[in-house]
């Protein structure tokens, strides 16, 4: 497939640009400039002329944007970059009759129910706890919209708390000072998009992904397991509190 991979230069990015190249036509989109990329686009998602360019003659999209953490506050452009970024990208996958789209969501969709309450994927209404998750509830919500009026296929993938196990840091370069029931490797968060890309049969889905034990107790992981035929390559102790 002739892949646009957005965020490419990302924490996600990165191992996602890796893990697609080996078998699919990347190009790399991202604001930064992409390392290890034959094909790239750098500039803002929030573009809409460059984004159209950069997904014409594309088959499918995989989204990995995110705007940086301490941008989400008032006045901030954190908001914008996640909720009307991916409204481009959509948009423009539609216009070009795009219909294979991949996205980095979160299990932040539901942070606002009541903690130890079971995450699956029927929990809905989606309820956001703040600002960064109501951005990612929105994006859930464009991508449901463009595949309920659009036909579009689209798998959301919603990962915890994504780590680097070999350096200990989080996205941010915070130091990893212990595993709690969120933790995943970030390839393996990469490998679940590359698995939803690869999977012929999805017409609108979101997808937990988890590799502790605790995190199999509370998201339905296992029905992502039997449905995309991913499965975390590395798992971690952490457990419910
Ligand atoms: N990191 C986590 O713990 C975590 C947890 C759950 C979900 N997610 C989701 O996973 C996805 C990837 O997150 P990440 O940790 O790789 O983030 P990241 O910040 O490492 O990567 C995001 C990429 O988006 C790019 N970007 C930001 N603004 C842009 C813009 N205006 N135009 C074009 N590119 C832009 C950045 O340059 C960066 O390379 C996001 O959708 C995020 O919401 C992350």
């Amino acid at each position: 497939m002739r892949v646009l991979l957005t965020g490419a230069a990302g924490f996600v990015g990165q191992p996602a640009l890796e893990l697609l190249s080996q078998k699919h036509e990347v190009t790399a989109f991202d604001i930064r400039p992409v390392a290890g990329a034959a094909r790239t686009v750098q500039g803002d998602v929030l573009d809409y002329k460059l984004v159209e360019a950069a997904v014409a003659g594309h088959d499918a999209v995989v989204n990995a944007i995110m705007a940086p953490n301490p941008s989400y506050g008032p006045g901030g452009p954190g908001f914008t970059i996640n909720v009307t970024g991916l409204f481009n990208l959509l948009e423009a996958a539609r216009v070009h009759g795009i219909k294979r789209f991949v996205h980095a969501s979160s299990g932040a969709v539901h942070s606002g129910y009541p903690s130890g309450t079971c995450l699956t994927n029927e929990l809905y209404p989606l309820k956001a706890g703040n600002s960064y998750s109501l951005s990612k509830l929105l994006q859930e919500e464009l991508t449901r919209n463009f595949h309920e009026q659009h036909g579009m296929s689209i798998a959301a993938i919603r990962p915890w708390s994504i780590l680097d196990p070999e350096r200990m840091v989080y996205t941010d370069g915070k130091k990893v000072e212990g595993f709690g029931w969120g933790s995943i490797d970030r390839r393996d968060v990469a490998s679940a998009l590359v698995c939803a890309l690869e999977k012929p049969d999805i017409t609108y889905e979101c997808f937990y992904v988890m590799a502790t034990p605790g995190g199999y107790k509370i998201t339905d992981t296992a029905r992502t397991e039997t449905r995309l035929g991913w499965k975390p390559a590395r798992s971690f102790e952490g457990d419910l509190p």
